[in-house]
This record gives structure tokens, sequence and C-alpha cells, in this order.
């Protein structure tokens, strides 16, 4: 069964990306970051908790040895507000060491710039970007992403791990709402 073929949520009003186009990609994906980090081992950060179908679908597309660890941040004013504060930080050691960020959404930039400022205090000898989706039409902090699985539009997304108010995170495709919040 195609994913296109579920019953819509009631939230939903279209699939953007089916499971198919999402696991095409990050099989792409995975296999870029294998080439690049073919002489390197690198710690695949990732960003709680959108990111947690994203990471555990891309760590095994990726076939060099690597080392995973966890970031937490929260947004205490909520989607759009500028406000965050890291609430979990990482456990290894990165210094000397690559280190790839794993992201599921990047949109104005803020949140990245501020994991990344942090990150870079605990100097890793390279610091490099993975987002599943992004959202360049919103960018106000430029930030560098090396690898980006979608380019979306300016759409308020739900599905993969991405919420709307903590729900939806479940669905298997990635879809626009009907109600889309205002940013
Ligand atoms: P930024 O600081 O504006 O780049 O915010 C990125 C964060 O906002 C992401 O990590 C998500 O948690 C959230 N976010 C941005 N756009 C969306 C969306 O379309 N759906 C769900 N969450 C989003
Ligand atoms: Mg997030």
């Amino acid at each position: 069964m195609d994913s296109t073929d579920h019953n819509l949520h009631e939230d939903v009003e279209e699939v953007l990306l089916t499971t198919e186009q999402i696991q095409r990609r990050i099989g792409e994906l995975g296999k870029e970051i294998s080439l690049d980090y073919s002489s390197r081992s690198p710690i695949l950060i990732g960003v709680l908790k959108g990111v947690i179908p994203f990471l555990a679908d891309l760590m095994r597309q990726i076939t060099v040895d690597g080392e995973i660890d966890l970031l937490a941040v929260h947004r205490p004013n909520g989607y759009g507000h500028p406000d965050m504060e890291i609430t979990k930080d990482v456990e290894l050691d990165i210094t000397g060491r690559h280190v790839i960020v794993v992201e599921d959404i990047v949109d104005m930039g803020r949140t990245l710039d501020k994991i990344l400022e942090h990150l870079r205090l605990g100097n890793p000898a390279s610091l490099e970007v993975c987002a599943l989706l992004n959202k360049p039409s919103r960018r106000i902090v430029e930030v560098p992403v090396k690898y980006v699985g979608f380019d979306i539009p300016n759409r308020f997304v739900v599905g993969y791990g991405l919420d709307y108010e903590e729900r939806l995170r479940n669905l298997p495709y990635i879809g626009t709402m009907k109600n889309e919040p205002e940013a």
C-alpha cells in the first residue's frame, strides 16, 4: 500500500511527501554522507524531538562507523517565537570530532544558528548540518545546511516527526495542515 492510500488524518489537507519519497531521498543522503565521511568517523547529533524518525532511518543508510548523540531544545513561547533554550546537551565529547547536526526542518534558521553556536564551543574538527526539510523562503538567519532532503514551500507541515502542538508526529507521511498555524 502506498502512503497516499492511507485515509488522511482529518487535520491534514494534502500529502506533500509520501513515505516512499522520504525513504528514497534518505537513501541518497546516506550514500552521500557515507562517501564524504569515508575516511572520518562522524558523530550524528539529532535535535529532539522532531528528528526521531529521520535520525533512525538516516543512521541505517550510513555505512561508515559513527556515533549518535541527542540534543533537545525548548521554545517556551512556541513556533515562530525566537526564544529558545537547550534543555538537553550532548553527552559525547565532540572535541576534535567530525559532527553532523541532524534536524527535521530548517525554517527561519534561528534554532539551528543557536545550536551551531553552542556546539562550536565544544571545538569539533568539523561541523555540518543535515536537514530533512528546508524552507528557504522563510530564512532570516543565514545557516550553512550542507545536506538537504527536500526544499519545501512556505507551508506548515506535520508528520514523520514534525508536530503541531505535540500532535501528528506519528503520521508516516509529511502533509500540510487544513488550518495552518500563523508564525
Ligand atoms: P527555525 O528556528 O525557524 O528554523 O525553527 C525550526 C524549528 O521550528 C523546527 O525545528 C521545528 O521544531 C519548528 N518548525 C518550523 N517549521 C515547522 C513546520 O512546518 N512544522 C512543524 N514544525 C516546524
Ligand atoms: Mg525541531
